[in-house]
């Protein structure tokens, strides 16, 4: 087990790595602890909740909305919870996103933290603050930047994950040797899934760097004017053809990661984009959909990112080096028509 108390725009967050799930009454007490969780972990790891407090969500991204959190404010109230309750939301994105926003607003705030039971929402869904639900089918339209009191890591939570949602979270982990680490991607080019499934001790060390990898951004700039952007890297595209191509995000993310490849090729000499895809098929991403461009730069348009007629596109110089460039949308659309 490794602890460390990070300062994040005035919060103090307590990270918990290769921790187990008992660890959490060390934190926080049973009477003022509700735990939040969906179906499909619930199901998998019902011996772990014992004897805490249990508020069970319906699972997946179809339910990260309004009414859902309602229903949890109104799970919260009939469990008497008040202002010294804690709430510990165990779950994938989806999970933590709505319990980080439900403690932000429920009594104008009660505390929180996280133990995230996907590869994704260990090393990015849960951290950095941002919380939130989708409104329709526009994601994340509400929400805040509130940190979590702590994040306590328990591998063995993966043990259940389909190897889809392992390769969901390995396309975040390639975006972010990508864009910031190429040790990590030295490393990540000569591994597979299946290497970090066997090595609990490589896979915790994995972990740990990309949850620091991501705070290490967010600190910088946690409210996302500068630095924090370069966490879109592929996913200009990757939003614009998810919904389009019914791919799941981490999918998405690794095609837009591609174009981000070749647009950084043209515009910065990137010499890197051979490397970028064979990594990305290692771990059982695709480089490639027959994309409908027109529609698809229609989306990049309506991209809440979209500054007027610019652009701003997260572009490698280098394996490890990623920088961001305001692009004319005319120039780009000319790029991807052609
Ligand atoms: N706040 C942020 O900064 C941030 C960053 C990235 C993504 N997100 C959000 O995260 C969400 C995606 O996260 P996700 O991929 O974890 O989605 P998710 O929470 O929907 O989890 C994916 C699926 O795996 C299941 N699951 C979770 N843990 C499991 C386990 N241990 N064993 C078996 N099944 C398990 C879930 O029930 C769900 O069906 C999106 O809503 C996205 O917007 C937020």
């Amino acid at each position: 087990m490794t602890e460390q108390v990070i300062q994040i725009a005035g919060s103090k967050v307590h990270y918990i790595f290769d921790a187990r799930f008992a660890t959490l009454s060390r934190i926080c007490g049973r009477k003022n602890t509700i735990i939040v969780t969906d179906e499909t972990v619930f199901a998998n790891h019902q011996e772990k909740f014992g004897r805490w407090q249990v508020i069970v969500l319906p699972a997946g991204e179809a339910h990260k909305q309004q009414a859902t959190v309602d229903s949890l404010i109104a799970q919260l109230m009939a469990y008497g919870a008040d202002r010294s309750t804690t709430l510990v939301g165990v779950g994938g994105g989806v999970v933590t996103d709505m319990v980080g926003y439900a403690a932000a607003v429920y009594l104008r705030g009660v505390s929180v933290g996280y133990v995230p039971t996907t590869l994704l929402a260990m090393v990015d869904a849960a951290i950095g603050g941002k919380n939130g639900v989708d409104v329709g089918v526009y994601k994340n339209l509400v929400g805040t930047i509130r940190q979590p009191a702590f994040l306590l890591f328990d591998t063995a939570f993966l043990q259940s994950l389909p190897l889809v949602e392992w390769e969901n979270g390995f396309a975040e982990i390639i975006k972010h040797a990508a864009i910031r680490d190429k040790a990590m991607f030295r490393q990540l080019e000569t591994s597979d899934v299946g290497i970090f499934q066997k090595n609990r001790k490589l896979l915790n060390q994995l972990i740990m760097r990309n949850a620091l990898l991501k705070t290490k951004v967010v600190r910088k700039d946690p409210n996302e004017k500068g630095e924090r952007r370069l966490l879109n890297f592929g996913h200009t595209l990757g939003h614009a053809i998810e919904n389009e191509h019914g791919l799941m995000h981490g999918r998405a993310v690794a095609i837009g990661m591609v174009y981000a490849g070749h647009l950084s090729a043209q515009r910065r000499g990137f010499k890197d984009t051979l490397r970028l895809m064979d990594t990305i098929e290692r771990y059982g991403l695709p480089t490639h959909v027959d994309i409908d461009m027109d529609k698809a730069l229609l989306n990049i348009r309506m991209d809440k990112k979209k500054m007027r007629e610019n652009i701003n596109f997260v572009l490698l110089d280098a394996i490890g080096k990623a920088v961001v460039e305001s692009i004319a949308l005319r120039v780009v659309d000319k790029y991807f028509l052609q």
